[in-house]
This record gives structure tokens, C-alpha cells and sequence, in this order.
């Protein structure tokens, strides 16, 4: 290898780390997932929570339904009648139905696909971002993220948290008031415990949706490649760079 590739190179992978922290800065404080991989019954409870209060907008687009039910233990039958809700094949990729035009009609944008999520914002974002809506009237469809200010993702999980409203500190230098402590005032179906279990099981699967990629990719990459699958994960921030400049 090249003086010259080897600069290229590092300085792709310092753009890479610049880009991940960027993106992982936000509002709030970000708590910890404690997720476990080798948690099989998590994973599978993540992937059933996943597939009910997810995949309705976001795709996984580099899993298959036949790939997770081999990785999670689970039978063609569970996975067919249980966690297949597009009508798609067993051997087909999670999908959504949502076409692009009515995601950015509804939202403002199409719903990101979440299969490389966790690599770019990290299992602990992912688990305090699910657990930082609160109730705001000033936006669209009535929800904020203290994590993600101004977010055009409806809370899906408030019926399990129940609603929260947050209480808002001093103004800062802008005169701009921003969320310091979230209350649920009206309790969910779910008790604080088990909803922090419900929101780290969904992250645990979204880290596992992330690795059978990479081994994909892995495999079916050039030889020569520094790091299996480089060229789609910078795309990726690439994209979402571009949308964070949309908005
Ligand atoms: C009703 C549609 C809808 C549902 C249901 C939904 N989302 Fe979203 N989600 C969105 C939209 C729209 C965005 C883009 C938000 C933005 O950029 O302002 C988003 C963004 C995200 C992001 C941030 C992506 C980024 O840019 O870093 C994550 C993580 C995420 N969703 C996870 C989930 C998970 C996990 C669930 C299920 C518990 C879920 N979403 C359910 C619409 C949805």
C-alpha cells in the first residue's frame, strides 16, 4: 500500500469517528443501554417489539427475514405469522411498506432505514433516545425529543411509557428554553422497570440488526478493503448529513 493510500485512509477513518460524535451530540444527557447480545430472549423480544411499533415506518434493509430467524433461534412458522407483517417472503428483506412521497408528507422526510442505526449513533443513544419524547403542542404531530431536538418521529412506545412532559430550564444566551427533567404525569401500561427493559431490548436487537451486516458485507467485499463495508457506512453519514442540512 501506498504513503498515499495509507493518508487517504486515516484521514477517512478520522471523518468517520468526526462524523459519529457529531451526530451522537444532542440534547440531554445519554444514558446507558446496558444491552446483551448473547441475550437471546432479549433479542427475540426486541425483534417482536420491533417489528410492532417499528417497522410500520423503518426498514432493515440488510436483513432477511430467513437470516434473523436463523441468528435468534426462531422457526420459519414463528417468523412467517408472527413478525412478518408485509406479506413479504421468508427469504426477503425487512422492507416497509410506506412509499417514500407519503413519508415526506407525513413526516417531512422518508423514516431512515435503521440497519446500520446503531453503529452510527451507538446502543446508548438509541436506548436514551427512545426514552426522551415529551409532549410538545408547538410541533406537527404533538412530540419532541429532549435527545433530538425538534424530531419529526412521532413517539411510538407512549402507550407502554405513558406521556411525558417536561420541565424547562432557565433561557440560554439565544433566549431559547430547553427540556431539563421529562415526568410521565400519567402512568402507561408499562412500569418504569419494565418500560427501561422494553426500550433495551428494542436497542439490543437494532445492535444485533447491525453485525449480520457487516459480516454480509464482509464477505461479499473487495479484497483489500481496510474495513468491510467503509464505502456504505460513509455513505450513510454522507446521507445523513445531508438530511441534518434539510431539516
Ligand atoms: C410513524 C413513523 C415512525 C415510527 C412508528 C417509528 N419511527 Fe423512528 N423515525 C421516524 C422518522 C420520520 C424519523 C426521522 C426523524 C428526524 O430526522 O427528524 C425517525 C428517526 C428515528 C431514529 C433516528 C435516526 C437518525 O437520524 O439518527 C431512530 C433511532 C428511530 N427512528 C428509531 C425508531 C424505533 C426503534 C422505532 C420503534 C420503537 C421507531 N423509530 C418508530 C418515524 C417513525
Amino acid at each position: 500500500m501506498t504513503k498515499k493510500w495509507i493518508a487517504l485512509l486515516a484521514s477517512a477513518a478520522a471523518g468517520l469517528l468526526f462524523s459519529a460524535a457529531a451526530l451522537a451530540s444532542g440534547g440531554g444527557n445519554v444514558q446507558q443501554a446496558g444491552n446483551d447480545l448473547s441475550d437471546r430472549a432479549s433479542l427475540q423480544r426486541g425483534a417482536k417489539l420491533y417489528m410492532n411499533y417499528c417497522s410500520g415506518c423503518h426498514s432493515l434493509k440488510f436483513l432477511r427475514y430467513s437470516r434473523m430467524a436463523d441468528d435468534l433461534g426462531l422457526t420459519e412458522e414463528e417468523v412467517m405469522s408472527n413478525l412478518n407483517f408485509t406479506g413479504a417472503k421468508f427469504g426477503e428483506q425487512i422492507q416497509v411498506t410506506m412509499r417514500n412521497a407519503d413519508g415526506a408528507e407525513w413526516f417531512g422526510k422518508m423514516p431512515p432505514d435503521l440497519s446500520l442505526i446503531s453503529r452510527v449513533r451507538g446502543s446508548d443513544w438509541i436506548y436514551t433516545y427512545l426514552k426522551s419524547f415529551y409532549l410538545d403542542e408547538s410541533r406537527p404531530l404533538g412530540w419532541n425529543n429532549q435527545l433530538f431536538p425538534n424530531v419529526s418521529m412521532p413517539n411510538p412506545l407512549w402507550e407502554l411509557q405513558g406521556p411525558q412532559h417536561a420541565e424547562f430550564g432557565e433561557p440560554d444566551a439565544t433566549g431559547a428554553r430547553h427540556p431539563e427533567r421529562l415526568l410521565v404525569t400519567t402512568p402507561g401500561r408499562q412500569s418504569a422497570a419494565d418500560f427501561d427493559q422494553t426500550v433495551r431490548d428494542i436497542t439490543n436487537f437494532l445492535e444485533y440488526a447491525g453485525e449480520p451486516a457487516a459480516l454480509k458485507r464482509a464477505g461479499a467485499g473487495r479484497v483489500g478493503d481496510p474495513v468491510p463495508g467503509v464505502a456504505e457506512f460513509m455513505a450513510y453519514l454522507l446521507k445523513q448529513e445531508y438530511w441534518s442540512d434539510v431539516h
